[in-house]
């Protein structure tokens, strides 16, 4: 499972990167509003560093999505254009699939929404996992149930875990066969941390310390045959 960065915010992007952990990035209005910065640039700047940089349309109607997708997808190839889950945004995601461009089916809520994105070919299709379970749904299985449809029809879209608030919902995403998680900077922080890993580094750099501590040192000994 391929893990992407849910955020706008390029420092963010650019320390996963530097982890060497990060395949790419996912935004949407509302995380580039969050950003603070020009859309295209911001893009722009995320596509220099990571491939597969989702971007996502803000038309309604189905022609001006295509406009718009074209003009997302001409800004740079790591682009991949977004699409909601509408009629509209599927028909549009259709037409620019013929274009050669990749898209990302967005805001899936169910197995039938999951099946109408792979019969436009998109690359990917968006369950959002977190936003189901803030219904007291099992976002999770959602998940599942589009992977398990998808391997049954040979489907090659891949399914994309979003709206992840936890480590553990990483778990379960891949555990679900999921191609992709997405999911915020402090959640992928917090994949690096176990208290026995902590608790195991202190130990072995005390030990290796006190080994040091044990050589003698031309320095030390000349410093403590002073004192004598
Ligand atoms: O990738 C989708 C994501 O941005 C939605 O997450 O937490 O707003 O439901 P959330």
């Amino acid at each position: 499972m391929k893990i992407f960065l849910d955020t706008a915010i390029y420092e963010e992007v650019q320390q996963g990167v530097e982890w060497g952990v990060v395949d790419g990035v996912t935004t949407n209005p509302t995380l580039i509003a969050k950003a603070g910065h020009d859309h295209e640039e911001q893009v722009k700047r995320i596509c220099g560093i990571v491939g597969n940089v989702s971007a996502e349309v803000v038309s309604e109607r189905k022609d001006d999505m295509l406009v718009e997708g074209r003009r997302l997808a001409s800004w740079h190839e790591n682009v991949i254009v977004k699409v909601p889950m509408t009629p509209d945004g599927i028909a549009a995601g259709k037409a620019l699939g013929r274009d050669g461009i990749r898209v990302n089916v967005t805001l899936c809520f169910s197995v039938n929404q999951a099946l109408l994105a792979a019969a436009i070919g998109a690359y990917i299709v968006s369950p959002f996992a977190g936003r189901l379970d803030d219904i007291n749904e099992d976002g999770m299985r959602l998940v599942a149930d589009i992977v398990s449809a998808y391997r049954q029809q040979e489907i090659k879209t891949k399914v994309l875990a979003a709206s992840i608030r936890s480590p553990v919902h990483v778990t379960q995403a891949a555990l679900a066969g999921a191609d992709i998680a997405t999911m915020p900077f402090a959640v992928l922080k917090q994949l690096f941390n176990h208290p026995l890993t902590e608790a195991g580094q202190k130990r072995f750099l005390e030990d290796y310390r006190k080994t040091q501590e044990a050589k003698p040192v031309a320095g030390r000994s000349e410093a403590a045959a002073a004192k004598r």
